[in-house]
């Protein structure tokens, strides 16, 4: 160490001193173009339900969609994921890839609004099963190889209806082999994979599942999603999700695996890192806020500016639009 870098030479409040300054040093900013926002598509017309457990979110109807893609597009935000919640609920999930399944026709609406949207959606089965897992269920079982079948057949059904790239999320091992092979026999080799490569078996997910009406009837997910004690296992995720073709890889949860995202990041330099700020990590922090404890917006910019500090190029949040409105 240099005597400069010792007090009193060196005095680190020199750079804090006026706003401007410290816009000037600032290392990590946000912008709109971070933002992946998720949405809820649910069958009916003019629907628009707040979900009780995230104040904000809703589950919406396809009628409603020209007017987000438009709300969107003016904040400036590229991009959403969609999830959706189908008419009924059976042992394989049919509606997930039903040419005029609920996202299917989500799909459509917002492309038509909106050519330049980048329009990701959820490649899983929870939300359409009736017992509400991840995979196929025989005996009790998370069967892993009749599922990838299945998966391919959704992401296809999403690349037809117009999608611009798929999201694989059900954790079932060579999800992001079987869901490039099947999108490349059926002609569409440009649709980009967004792998959720490491996605935690977290109790941040509870809300979710009351916005996706996706909890699991029996058990839960840890036998196919990870253990949140494990950051090797992370790394192994993550690099056969790459080698398996993966364009986009993301770590899942995000605040509580912030050192998850910054290994991701400095192990795989090369590829775009995308980190999902969940539902718990939402709501938590709106519940407090609603207490009068914590200061939403600050909390909410602090959360997201850590999650970009940490390594993520992108965040999929339930903020993207009222922080874009706070960055303005
Ligand atoms: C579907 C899926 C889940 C989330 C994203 N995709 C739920 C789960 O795995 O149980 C969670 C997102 C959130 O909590 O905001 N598999």
């Amino acid at each position: 160490m240099s005597s400069f870098s010792q007090f009193p030479l060196a005095r680190l409040r020199r750079l804090r001193q006026n706003g401007g300054l410290r816009r000037l040093v600032r290392q990590t900013t946000l912008t709109p173009a971070d933002f992946i926002y998720p949405m809820f598509i649910r069958h009916g017309q003019n629907v628009r339900q707040e979900v009780s457990s995230m104040p904000g979110v809703y589950q919406q109807s396809v009628d409603t969609l020209p007017a987000e893609a438009a709300e969107l597009r003016s904040l400036g935000i590229p991009a959403v994921m969609l999830f959706g919640l189908p008419a009924e609920k059976d042992p394989v999930g049919r509606e997930n890839f039903a040419p005029d399944g609920i996202v299917q026709q989500a799909i459509r609406a917002l492309r038509q609004a909106d050519p330049d949207l980048v329009i990701m959606t959820d490649v899983c089965l929870c939300e359409y099963t009736d017992h509400g897992h991840c995979g196929l269920v025989e005996d009790g079982q998370i069967l892993n190889d009749p599922t990838l079948e299945i998966l391919g057949q959704v992401a296809v059904s999403h690349a037809r209806a117009g999608a611009t790239m798929v999201g694989p999320s059900a954790m079932m091992d060579g999800q992001v082999a079987a869901i490039r092979r099947a999108l490349d026999e059926a002609g569409f080799p440009q649709i980009p994979i967004m792998a959720y490569s490491a996605k935690f078996a977290s109790g941040f997910y509870g809300p979710f599942r009351e916005a996706a009406d996706s909890p699991p009837q029996f058990g839960d997910r840890s036998t196919y999603q990870m253990d949140p004690a494990n950051n090797r296992e992370a790394m192994r995720e993550i690099a056969l999700d790459v080698a398996e073709g993966a364009d986009i890889i993301m770590v899942k949860p995000a605040l509580p695996y912030l050192d998850i995202i910054r290994q991701a990041r400095d192990t795989f330099p090369d590829l775009p890192l995308a980190a999902y700020n969940v539902s718990g990590e939402y709501s938590m922090l709106k519940a407090a806020a609603r207490l009068g404890w914590l200061d939403e917006k600050r909390v909410a910019l602090e959360s997201l500016t850590a999650i970009k500090r940490a390594g993520a190029d992108m965040i999929l949040t339930y903020w993207a639009k009222d922080a874009a409105r706070w960055l303005d």
